[in-house]
């Protein structure tokens, strides 16, 4: 049939197609959405209007959402300040707080009144109080032919006049990024506060459950919550921790509904995604998941095989690592998602396809021609060049972030040279401070299992890169150990000064000029230096020059996309931390081949995986329980009580402890994770398979108020 259609006929048909699988991509700008997507939204189901989302002159939706700590999201959900955010998110401050007599981790932890809530030092919140369009300004001194470090320079002296001049008040402040590769800047006037207490936390094995098994997978069934509270001071602005200081009166706390969700209900998520790269030539996305996730995940293969080897046998060991296993275990298994959903629906096939339509269209027009023709295939054609450079990068440095031996190296380097810049006679004190800083990083050290580490990820990392990118200095003593990871891990381990803190004090005692000398004697600062100097040398400097190559022409295919493709997609730009909002719907996926996942998960689901005493699996008793009484309160529906629920809403790491909104912008759910074969999504969103999950508003009360009976707070919400 399609082959007897003509061209143009046809060409129509694809644009059509393509529009609609792009519906749910798109990280938004809020103060963007009544001229790019509310249209869109509201055909897709939204009662309210974009300037309910975002209005600086009236509290709007922005006005609840707040970077947490700036690795996270959080919302306000009450008039005194309440945050919601995950428990992922909290878990740091929830640690902090535990120890072994009170362990909220392992219990939770509810504040039963205002004075039990815990300051948390560092931890802040961050609201937008106003997003500016300042392109031209930024821009205006850019002329053709700029190098781009010229560019650079021109730019940011503007960018410096516009900060000191710009309209704001005395307690806020400003910030200024780059969006579309460059092509356009943002500026940001914001409201940081910095007292944030800790006000509740379930269990983990409530708020963690399923751990790293369950991790990025759907079904999910994870309670991952937390509630903090923003205190200020008395005039209600940012304050420095006071036990003076009050509950903040928002502009704007979220109304929530408990009302849940059906099949292809709108729904919208606001937040702060980190990064993602959608933009990138095909050759780019290929060397990602061919080449450089596949180098990660390969050496993390083998160090998380041997922690976990390790954690199994000694109790001890186990509470050392849990953590960083998680850590290292989260983006491993990211990164294997995005390398299978990438190949599953053809996502490289796709971006070729997209490139030849954009070259045919660039090329029938000759404007277009004049200005971009060349720029893809020089695009390419850099990434090609940089392929091996970028992926001896990212042996390398999993190398040294993985055998920690190398990463004390590496600190101790960083350490020496800080005092050789504020000069030598501050060395004693420095040295205490270092030595004060290293002391929880080895609490949680296990010199055995790190030797094996080293043992596995040198062999790997001498195999996998080309002896020039490692360097001579590295080929001597790899030639020097027989090439071999355990006669050269060994003797690390042996006689190297950084294996303990004792030995690393011992050490660090001497004086300063006997320090550096003996940086070439010891084995492990020795090899550290040799592997850096051969890093430095020969793969990063090399890296960076294409690299600049590269964003110089990223920037411009960026701006001959968004010229030569706006018939066929909106563009949004990549995620950099700043505010944004993405819109999907409800709705279940095949991951496979005759498998069906639902969209909705239930409490039945957690007594199904429940292990007794298993440290993902186990359950609360007082869970259980309510789930025998099916004690569920006003949050249970038709006897069943809701957990976790999917749907297409574009997200990506940052956007934890997000807003899930639904069509009338109440909050129906907290973000959290995505689906395994949906985390291409940071490289090529596929409405088909990439789904976000979120954990259903009225399993976090069910827990909050029948669970741990803290109904002080229940009080505060506003519920429909
Ligand atoms: N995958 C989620 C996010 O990137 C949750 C991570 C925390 N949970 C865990 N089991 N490690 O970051
Ligand atoms: N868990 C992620 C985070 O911490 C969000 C999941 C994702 O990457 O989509 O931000």
């Amino acid at each position: 049939m399609l082959q007897r259609i003509a061209k143009p006929v046809l060409l129509l048909v694809l644009l059509v197609l393509a529009r609609q699988a792009y519906a749910t991509e798109g990280m938004w700008l809020p103060q963007l959405l009544s001229g790019l997507n509310e249209k869109e939204m509201k055909g897709m189901g939204m009662k309210i209007t974009a300037s309910d989302i975002y209005n600086i002159n009236k509290g709007s939706l922005k006005d609840a959402i707040v970077s947490f700590g700036g690795f996270c999201t959080a919302e306000v959900i009450s008039e005194q300040g309440l945050l919601l955010t995950n428990h992922h998110c909290g878990y740091d401050a929830i640690q902090k707080h535990s120890s072994l007599q009170n362990n909220f981790l392992e219990n939770g932890f509810w504040a039963k009144s205002a004075v039990e809530e815990l300051p948390n030092p560092g931890l802040f919140a961050t609201f937008i109080v106003r997003i500016d369009d300042i392109t031209k300004a930024a821009l205006q001194d850019v002329k053709p032919g700029m190098s781009e470090k010229e560019r650079q320079s021109v730019i940011d002296r503007r960018l410096n006049d516009i900060k000191q001049t710009v309209r704001r008040e005395s307690w806020q402040d400003v910030m200024i990024k780059p969006f579309y590769e460059g092509n356009q800047y943002f500026l940001f006037v914001t409201e940081t506060y910095r007292d944030v207490r800790l006000v509740g936390a379930p269990p983990s094995s409530i708020g963690k459950f399923g751990s790293d098994t369950d991790n990025w997978v759907w079904p999910r069934h994870t309670g991952d919550f937390s509630m903090f509270r923003i205190y200020a001071g008395k005039d209600g602005r940012p304050a420095p921790y006071s036990k003076d200081n009050v509950p903040l009166k928002p502009k704007y706390a979220l109304t929530i509904s408990l009302k849940g969700v059906k099949q292809n209900d709108f729904t919208m998520v606001m937040g702060f995604p980190g990064r993602t790269t959608e933009y990138l030539p095909s050759e780019a996305v290929k060397q990602t998941v061919e080449v450089l996730d596949a180098a990660k995940v390969d050496m993390r293969d083998a160090a998380l095989k041997i922690i976990d080897g390790y954690m199994r046998k000694d109790q001890q060991i186990k509470i050392q690592y849990a953590a960083k296993y998680a850590g290292t275990a989260n983006y491993w298994k990211k990164w294997m998602g995005e390398m299978q959903g990438v190949k599953q629906t053809n996502g490289i096939g796709k971006k070729l396809q997209y490139e030849d339509n954009y070259r045919q269209l660039m090329e029938a027009n000759p404007v277009w021609k004049q200005k971009y023709s060349g720029v893809l295939d020089s695009l390419n054609l850099y990434y090609s060049q940089i392929q091996p450079y970028a992926q001896a990068r990212d042996y390398y440095s999993e190398l040294v972030k993985n055998v920690e031996l190398f990463t004390v190296g590496d600190r101790l380097i960083t350490f020496l040279n800080d005092v050789h810049e504020r000069g030598e006679g501050q060395y004693e004190t420095m040295r205490e401070q270092f030595l004060a800083s290293m002391q929880p990083f080895y609490q949680n050290y296990n010199a055995k299992v790190d030797h094996d580490i080293c043992v596995s990820l040198t062999n790997l990392y001498a195999k996998a890169i080309p002896a020039r990118y490692a360097g001579n200095e590295f080929a001597q003593i790899w030639q020097e150990h027989n090439r071999d990871g355990r006669t050269l891990s060994d003797k690390l381990y042996a006689l190297s000064g950084l294996t303990s803190p004792e030995k690393l004090k011992a050490f660090v005692q001497q004086p300063y000029n006997t320090v550096v000398s003996q940086m070439w004697t010891d084995p492990a600062t020795r090899l550290v230096m040799a592997m850096r100097k051969g890093f430095v040398d020969n793969v990063s400097k090399p890296l960076a020059d294409i690299q600049a190559n590269i964003n110089n022409l990223q920037r411009t295919y960026m701006q001959a996309q968004m010229d030569v493709m706006s018939s066929k997609k909106a563009f949004y730009p990549d995620a950099n931390s700043t505010l944004r909002v993405t819109y999907g719907k409800v709705d279940g996926y095949n991951p496979r081949d005759a498998i069906h996942y639902d969209f909705y998960t239930y409490l039945d689901g957690v007594m199904e995986k429940y292990v007794p005493g298993d440290y993902e699996f186990d359950v609360p008793a007082r869970l259980i329980e309510l789930y025998k009484k099916k004690d569920y309160g006003r949050y249970g529906v038709n006897g069943k009580m809701p957990v976790c629920f999917i749907a297409s809403n574009h997200t990506t790491g940052g956007n934890s402890g997000s807003p899930a909104l639904d069509a009338h912008g109440h909050l129906i759910g907290l973000n959290f994770d995505r689906t395994w074969e949906g985390t291409m999504s940071d490289i090529n969103f596929d409405p088909a398979i990439c789904r976000n999950i979120m954990v259903d508003i009225r399993y976090v009360l069910f827990i909050v108020d029948k669970y741990a009976g803290c109904t002080r707070l229940i009080d505060e919400l506003k519920l429909q």
